[in-house]
């Protein structure tokens, strides 16, 4: 199996089960999958199934498939939310179709996921448990974000809720679909785990650092929204430590919390922690006997907190 051919059969389960005669639905979910994205998360599953010696593309792909539409159905529904209007590099589903079937099209990604996971039986309970994680997550963050309590506490367990715990979901279904033993799929869920909880702290360094254009979607959403590394970092959950550091404060008290964090060693911070567990992720690997995929999947962690985009 190479991770070429087994992303390209991802690619096509997504497409044929994309297939509304409802035009709205069926264009706003081309539109969002045709954009592209990294499919890092499908990538991370075929090749957790390939280094545990899965060899049948076919049989994985759905699953595969099936964890890319959760993660794609969320940000359509988070570009709601968060009133981002760009995404992978084009305008969002709400910036052209609006809130309305936005919602609908991300209810329509999120339902088509039963219809792959059918054959898979207890497997669901493993995807099930990440999206509530997810959907935890995001609800948690709305509610810091509402109570200022953006503590960096509160940070890390919003993002082990709404990004780590699919990453998780990824390796250990990997690992499952390969018949490997619990320890392994453990150990591949913990890789995953790990290397999402990197990836987060990444995105909201990028979030502050990089532009609209080379992210290829909103960017400076997360400190203009109180939440985020920078604001759990520069605050810790109390409004206002974060401002009263800063000469001159501007007036708009999230511009302060920016400076601070640019000025400051917040992001060097984060990079750290990325580095620290994308390390980690690594670790987990150890038990497993090496190969191309197993290599590739070291890669993945190194190149994810490399990362510019
Ligand atoms: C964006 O995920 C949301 C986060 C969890 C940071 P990705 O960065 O994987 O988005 P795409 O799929 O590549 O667009
Ligand atoms: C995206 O979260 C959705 C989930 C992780 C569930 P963010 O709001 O942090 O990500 P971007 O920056 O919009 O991609
Ligand atoms: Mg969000
Ligand atoms: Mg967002």
């Amino acid at each position: 199996m190479t991770i070429e051919r087994a992303m390209e059969a991802v690619e096509k389960q997504m497409f044929e089960v994309v297939n509304s005669d409802v035009t709205v639905l069926r264009d706003a979910s081309r539109h969002i999958l045709q954009a592209g994205g990294k499919r890092v998360r499908p990538r991370l599953l075929m090749l957790a199934y390939a280094a545990c010696g899965g060899q049948d593309t076919d049989y994985a792909a759905p699953v595969a498939a099936a964890v890319e539409l959760v993660h794609t159905a969320s940000v359509v529904h988070d570009d709601i939310n968060d009133h981002g209007v760009v995404r992978r590099g084009r305008p969002s589903v709400n910036a052209i179709w609006g809130r309305t079937f936005a919602l609908l099209a991300g209810d329509y990604l999120f339902t088509k996921v039963y219809e792959l996971m059918a054959p898979y039986r207890d497997l669901n309970v493993i995807l099930a448990e990440a999206t509530v994680a997810l959907v935890e997550g995001e609800t948690l963050q709305a509610s810091a974000v509402k109570e200022n309590n953006f503590s960096r506490q509160v940070y890390y367990d919003i993002i082990a809720r709404k990004t780590a715990a699919l990453f998780k979901a990824a390796g250990k279904l990997g690992a499952k679909l390969a018949g490997a033993s619990d320890e392994t799929a453990e150990a591949l869920g913990q890789y995953g785990y790990n290397l999402g909880l990197a990836f987060q702290i990444i995105d909201d360094v990028l979030d502050l650092t990089a532009d609209t254009e080379k992210l290829g979607k909103t960017a400076g959403l997360d400190v203009a929204q109180g939440r985020g590394f920078a604001v759990a970092y520069a605050t810790n959950g109390q409004p206002g430590v974060g401002v009263a550091v800063v000469d001159e404060a501007p007036a708009d008290p999230m511009a302060a919390i920016r400076q601070k964090v640019l000025r400051g060693d917040a992001v060097d911070e984060a990079y750290h922690q990325a580095q620290k567990l994308s390390a980690l992720a690594v670790a987990s690997l150890s038990s497993l006997p090496d190969s191309p995929q197993k290599e590739a999947l070291v890669e993945l962690a190194y190149t994810m907190v490399k990362r510019d985009h």
